[in-house]
């Protein structure tokens, strides 16, 4: 009767048996790192929330993207504080605003860096919201026109990929639009086609300033009951010519992952967010997790899932880990 036991634990008898046979293997190439920019010069201030992410003004800002760089992580995404908030947001698409100062920078010190602009309003917007307002409505046709301005800036800056994270229907379409037209052709759009409704932007929100002043994010934001309206997200970007096709949070959505790898051929990113990050944080630093296990096993699981490209406030920590 023994000699019909099967022994799937032969493969596990080693490290390198394991290595052998192992299905995935994260890679400092998989990461985006993100980077909070304000103004003013010589700021380096820890964010509570996010221990070990900070806000940087620009010229420091410089000096992280090339350490990310020599680190072997390909790409950083930009984040801003503006110096002034008004209705519509126009600071997003002011080119002496911190973050198209700090693209125009980084690309500048560090060319063969790929930097990510985050398209969206809420950051710049007085309201918080992620448009422009109509009564408490989000409008989403007068939005678009804004987040086509905010794109061509980041591209004018130096922005390799355009990353819309507004959640407007169209916005795809009308970036593409923009950029072909300012001969921005090449500009990538790398859309948070899935982005929840989600608690775990709790972190980001402080950090960034971002939090809506009434209401949330409903109206725009999915809700985090569904799967079947991702696939038609993406759907839906894909035919509007995105490049890239985002899920966010990452964590509590892996099954969302997994389904659109399943469905699509274009590359899939998720981005592990600032909750995410916070909790294995604040675990850690009370001694209740092993902090370099759980990043590793999340980011691989990540990878498991489908994910090509995981933007991520681990990714210093686990390049270093990985190297
Ligand atoms: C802007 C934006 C948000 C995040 C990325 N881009 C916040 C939001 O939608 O409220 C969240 C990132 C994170 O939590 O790490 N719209």
């Amino acid at each position: 009767m023994f000699n019909k036991i099967i022994r799937p634990r032969r493969l596990r008898i080693s490290e390198n048996m394991r290595a052998l046979v192992r299905e995935t293997t994260l890679s400092v190439k998989d990461f985006v790192y993100p980077i909070f920019v304000v103004p003013g010069s010589n700021v380096r201030e820890e964010i509570q929330s996010m221990p070990n992410c900070y806000h940087l003004s620009v010229e420091n800002a410089v000096e992280l993207a090339k350490k990310i760089s020599a680190l072997g992580i390909p790409a950083v995404e930009i984040f801003g504080l503006p110096e002034y908030k008004d209705e519509i947001g126009s600071s997003a698409w002011d080119m002496t605003s911190p973050v198209q100062r700090a693209i125009s920078a980084i690309k500048k010190a560090v060319p063969e860096l790929l930097i990510v602009g985050d398209v969206c309003l809420c950051q710049y917007t007085s309201h918080g919201h992620c448009g422009k307002l109509c009564g408490s409505y989000v409008d989403n046709d007068e939005t678009l026109k804004l987040l086509q301005k905010v794109a061509l800036s980041q591209a004018q800056a130096g922005a390799d990929i355009v990353a819309p994270s507004d959640m407007m229907d169209g916005r795809v379409a009308a970036i593409r639009a923009a950029l072909d037209e300012n001969n921005f052709a090449n500009v990538v759009i790398m859309s948070y086609a899935v982005k929840y409704s989600s608690g775990f932007y709790g972190p980001f929100r402080d950090a960034a300033d971002s939090a809506p002043q009434f209401g949330d994010r409903k109206q725009y934001q999915m809700d985090f009951a569904n799967s079947r309206e991702a696939l038609r997200e993406v759907e839906l970007d894909l035919a509007e010519g995105a490049d890239i096709i985002m899920v966010k949070p990452a964590l509590a959505y892996l099954d969302i992952v997994s389904r659109v790898r399943e469905k699509i051929n274009q590359p899939v990113a998720v981005y592990n967010v600032s909750g995410e990050y916070a909790m294995v944080k604040a675990a850690a630093q009370n001694g209740w997790i092993d902090e370099r296990r759980i990043v590793l096993e999340s980011l691989t699981a990540m990878k498991r899932a489908g994910a090509d490209i995981i933007i991520t406030y681990h990714a210093l920590d686990a390049a270093n880990w990985i190297n």
